[in-house]
């Protein structure tokens, strides 16, 4: 099979994680699950960037040195990922020595390569964003994203000859349609390119938290150019380790729709200046928005939003982990901006996994506790429900395929929905028993096995739950998803169990 590495943005440790890191990060960890299931060699990587003058800040205003600030704000990102059922293979610091090794080869090999230059830098800067702004890019002075005052700076600078690339990033965009998606968030990149590149100030000296450049050490990396290249330092990158040919250049990075440029403009440009292949694929997201506002933790600092509201370990606690995962996955196109609300978490879980999936096991486990002594029949090789189940499994797998979890979870709830209605259609609970039922049964029981093997990517948890109750032993994943999901292998004659329902529906005052 093949080879599938996949990576979140390594999210700034100013502030704790929030919902809208959860949403990339389900993302992610979903499609690596898929990835993993159809037998991909995967690795997926997440962690914290902790450098820069925001983070610096933060500890500052704390009482405590960066590093110690760092350290306990990565740790609550861990954290928030183990709630969350996280299953990454690597979580990177950017302030690991790995981290240090390769920033200082990589960027070696670009002022090596003569795309880096001394001059002075003097213009806008947004803390808040950690991002230059210009006269025209600004608003009244302020950052057009968190409406606060930027700081004028002025200082000798190391610059990154950006401006070198607009022919070859255009070119390279040509070659690449799929280079970034969804084409919406293509043509926005390009068109960036298009309207033509400056150079981009690369260090710092009026800070000392970050990573120093080796040729100049009065001088520390700019955050962002530091934080890019965690993508190469998590597979080796000019280290004894360097595993960078088997997994470089076919990756994927999945990010919010506010970082395209430094991934799909910058990120390229760096890695064709230090002689290496741009990442094959950036898959750009949307933002989950709260009341029409972005959710961001600057914005939360300043009254906006109640962000502590909303971190992960709080709807977690509330909804149950598999709830909310399935909430992030299924709600949004991955690749618009969606609305983030309780309601909406409450509707579908209500719908979606109360009525559909939860009513579907309840059903089933007890009809067959009721009528058929408790042991499962096989399913029929001639099942109304066959063509349904092969519907399912071929669209959701080609919707896995293309980082599209919301269409792939759509097409399972479409088998749920025609297993529903044939029960519905069929009602077993009025039957007799006898061969009649026990086929009504197994088909629906081979139903709900093909639902636990898809949706393993996005409920790991309640799939593991539903696979024993209906008598199967070890895990929906054990097997590859190109053996186990053909109709007709559920195996008949296992003890099934009723057990709690598995989504208790919540109350509403509706
Ligand atoms: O930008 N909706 O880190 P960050 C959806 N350190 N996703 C959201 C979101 C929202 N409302 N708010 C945040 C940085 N995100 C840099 C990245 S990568 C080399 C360096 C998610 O802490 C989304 O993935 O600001 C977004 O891109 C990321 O958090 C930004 O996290
Ligand atoms: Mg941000």
């Amino acid at each position: 099979m093949g080879r599938f590495y996949i990576t979140t943005p390594i999210y700034y440790v100013n502030d704790a994680p929030h919902v809208g890191h959860a949403y990339t990060t389900v993302n992610a960890d979903a499609l690596a699950r898929w990835h993993r299931l159809v037998g991909d060699d995967t690795k997926f990587l997440t962690g914290t960037d902790e450098h820069g003058q925001k983070v610096a800040d933060a500890a500052e205003k704390n009482g405590v040195t960066p590093q110690e600030w760092t350290d306990r704000t990565s740790a609550r990102f861990r954290e928030a990922w183990d709630a969350l059922g996280i299953s990454y293979d690597d979580f990177i610091r950017t302030t690991e020595a790995r981290h240090y090794q390769s920033v200082q080869k990589f960027l070696t090999a670009i002022y090596d390569n003569g795309y880096i230059y001394k001059d002075v830098y003097q213009g806008l800067y947004c803390v808040s964003c950690e991002d230059y702004y210009t006269t025209e890019s600004s608003i009244d002075g302020k950052c057009p994203i968190h409406g606060r005052a930027l700081t004028e700076m002025q200082e000798e600078n190391w610059f990154f000859k950006l401006s070198a690339f607009e022919d070859r990033l255009i070119e390279f965009y040509d070659a690449h349609p799929g280079f970034v998606t969804p084409e919406t968030k293509r043509n926005e990149a390009l068109s960036f390119i298009k309207g033509g590149l400056r150079d981009i100030s690369i260090t710092r000296t009026s800070i000392d938290w970050g990573v120093p450049v080796p040729w100049d050490e009065k001088h520390v990396f700019y955050v962002w150019y530091d934080a890019l290249i965690n993508y190469l330092t998590a597979i080796g990158y000019g280290r004894e380790d360097d595993e960078v040919a088997e997994w470089w250049p076919a990756s994927h990075h999945l990010i919010g729709k506010e970082i395209i440029r430094f991934h799909c403009v910058w990120w390229p440009a760096m890695c064709m200046a230090a002689g290496l292949e741009p990442v094959s694929h950036v898959q750009v997201h949307g933002w989950l928005l709260v009341g029409g506002q972005k959710l961001s933790k600057t914005m939360a600092a300043e009254g906006g939003v109640r962000l502590t509201d909303i971190a992960p370990v709080v709807l977690t606690n509330e909804f149950g982990v598999d709830p909310i995962r399935y909430y992030l996955l299924r709600e949004t196109v991955l690749g618009n901006d969606g609305d983030f609300s309780h309601e909406g978490i409450t509707a579908r879980y209500n719908t979606d996994l109360a009525n559909n999936l939860g009513n579907l096991v309840a059903r089933v486990t007890t009809v067959v506790n009721s009528k058929c002594a408790g042991v499962g029949p096989a399913p029929s090789a001639s099942s109304p429900l066959r063509t349904d189940a092969l519907v399912a499994i071929e669209d959701s797998a080609q919707a896995w395929e293309r980082f599209a979890p919301h269409h792939a979870l759509e097409a399972t709830w479409g088998l749920i929905g025609a297993t529903n209605a044939y029960l519905e259609k069929s009602a077993p609970w009025k039957m007799e028993p006898g061969p009649e039922l026990d086929a009504v049964m197994g088909d629906a029981l081979e139903a709900i096995r093909l639902v636990a093997i898809l949706a393993t990517p996005a409920m790991p948890g309640v799939c593991e739950e539903i696979w024993r109750r209906i008598g199967l032993s070890g895990r929906p994943t054990d097997e590859r998803f190109s053996a186990s999901a053909q109709w007709g292998l559920y195996p008949g004659g296992r003890q099934v169990q009723k057990g709690e329902p598995l989504f208790p529906r919540i109350k509403t005052d509706a």
